[in-house]
């Protein structure tokens, strides 16, 4: 009875004559149970609260690009529907869209059989599925932080306790201290929960790096939660296509479950379309579990995923493109203020960026949006790591981010 709270329980009453009649669930508790009370509510979503009223708002604050998804997605989409396409198919996701994704992920990755691939509703609904595969009450999970938050509080809402190894931050941006990391993960830990390119900070893990954590984690036989939706938005060398992955080093059958999503390389955010490799052991069960979430995504949007995957090469090509000149745009921008300290990331889309008088990052987001216009999301947003800095993401033509820039210089000029 620790949750009980009579100041919220409907069955509690002053007013004796409208009081509900009370029986053997009189006392029961009207709010949730504690795990889910205790979770952190989203300090991007109290920014942008702040902004109710205001008219005129320049809004970087999400992870979503202001182009919408391209023509031939929508077309096939379209498509499906008209053929009919409207009913529940396999929990594990049709099978020609699981044999394309074996294909792409085979080609970046190595030999991926469809059998090491599960269809998801976007990746946030595979990042739950993943944890509920292995994380259990008073399980020790840890996360590599600054991080999108939903990361942190997923394994929580299982029961588990999530630990943080920092970032450190230099003169070369975000880097990972390897020995810190390692000595986290504990003989007794279940899972390692690691985000590269990095949201928000797009730190990009190194192969060298992922070799380290994987040799480790399977001398203790702990999971890693490899979330890599941001994969495809990486600047590397010339003809690179994608950041290292952990695919790239472990074998499909060892405790690695790799999270993607169509969301990002295809700029289809709102379509709700991810997908999973995994373990064959584990299939059967991700199938109950999809079964009792979602039951499956939806079939026509799972049509425009195999259009996405099969022709959309060009598409992802010409977006990373684009993004890369909007970052380096940005990042020479805000270089230019005084109080802000901005390194150019080699990953997602968001620059990560310390600026003078953020100690309450989410404090100076509200008064931003209020007082400037502008809508940025809070460092802190991404755990006690990020505070002092905030994030700007740079999905968007160089003409806004030039407006947004010049209402941040205004607003500290007069500060
Ligand atoms: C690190 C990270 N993982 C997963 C997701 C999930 O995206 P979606 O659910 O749209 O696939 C996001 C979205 O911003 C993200 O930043």
């Amino acid at each position: 009875m620790r949750d009980l709270d009579l100041s919220s329980s409907a069955t509690f009453s002053l007013n004796a004559t409208t009081a509900p009649v009370t029986g053997a669930g009189a006392a029961a508790p009207t709010a949730a149970r504690d795990a889910v009370r205790a979770l952190r509510s989203s300090q991007i979503r109290e920014v942008a609260n702040a902004g109710f009223g205001v008219a005129d708002i320049l809004p970087f604050w999400f992870g979503e690009s202001d182009r919408v998804t391209p023509a031939f997605i929508r077309e096939a989409a379209a498509g499906a529907l008209a053929r009919g396409e409207t009913f529940y198919t396999h929990n594990l996701g049709i099978a020609p869209l699981r044999e394309a994704l074996a294909r792409y992920v085979s080609e970046l990755h190595g030999a991926t059989p469809m059998e090491n691939v599960a269809v998801t509703s976007a990746g946030v609904n595979a990042l739950m599925l993943a944890a509920q595969l292995v994380v259990g009450a008073g399980d020790r999970v840890v996360a590599v932080t600054p991080l999108w938050p939903n990361l942190v509080e997923i394994p929580k809402i299982l029961g588990a306790t999530v630990e943080t190894a920092a970032l450190g931050y230099g003169e070369r941006g975000w880097t990972l201290d390897l020995e810190k990391l390692l000595k986290a993960l504990t003989p007794d830990t279940k899972l390692l929960m690691i985000n590269s390119p990095n949201n928000p900070t797009g730190w990009v893990m190194t192969r060298d790096e992922q070799r380290a954590v994987l040799e480790h984690c399977r001398r203790h036989g702990i999971w890693i939660v490899a979330d890599e939706v941001y994969e495809r938005l990486y600047y590397g060398e010339p003809g690179e296509r994608t950041a290292s992955s952990f695919l790239d080093l472990a074998s499909r059958e060892e405790r690695l479950i790799c999270v993607n999503s169509f969301s990002k390389a295809w700029l289809m955010t709102g379509w709700r379309l991810g997908w999973i490799v995994a373990p064959r052991v584990l299939m059967d069960d991700l199938g109950k579990l999809v079964e009792y979430n979602t039951s499956c995504a939806p079939s026509f949007v799972q049509q425009a995923g195999i259009v996405a995957l099969e022709q959309g090469e060009a598409s992802t090509r010409a977006l990373v493109a684009n993004l890369r000149v909007s970052r380096d745009h940005l990042a020479a921008a805000l270089a230019k203020l005084p109080g802000v300290d901005v390194k150019v990331p080699h990953g997602a889309m968001y620059l990560f960026f310390k600026l003078e008088g953020a100690q309450n990052s989410l404090d100076l987001c509200k008064a931003l949006v209020r007082e400037a216009g502008l809508g940025l999301a809070p460092g802190s947003a991404f755990g006690p790591q990020g505070e002092g800095f905030v994030r700007w993401c740079y999905a968007c033509d160089p003409a806004r981010l030039d407006a947004g820039v010049e209402r941040l210089s205004r607003y500290l000029a007069r500060r």
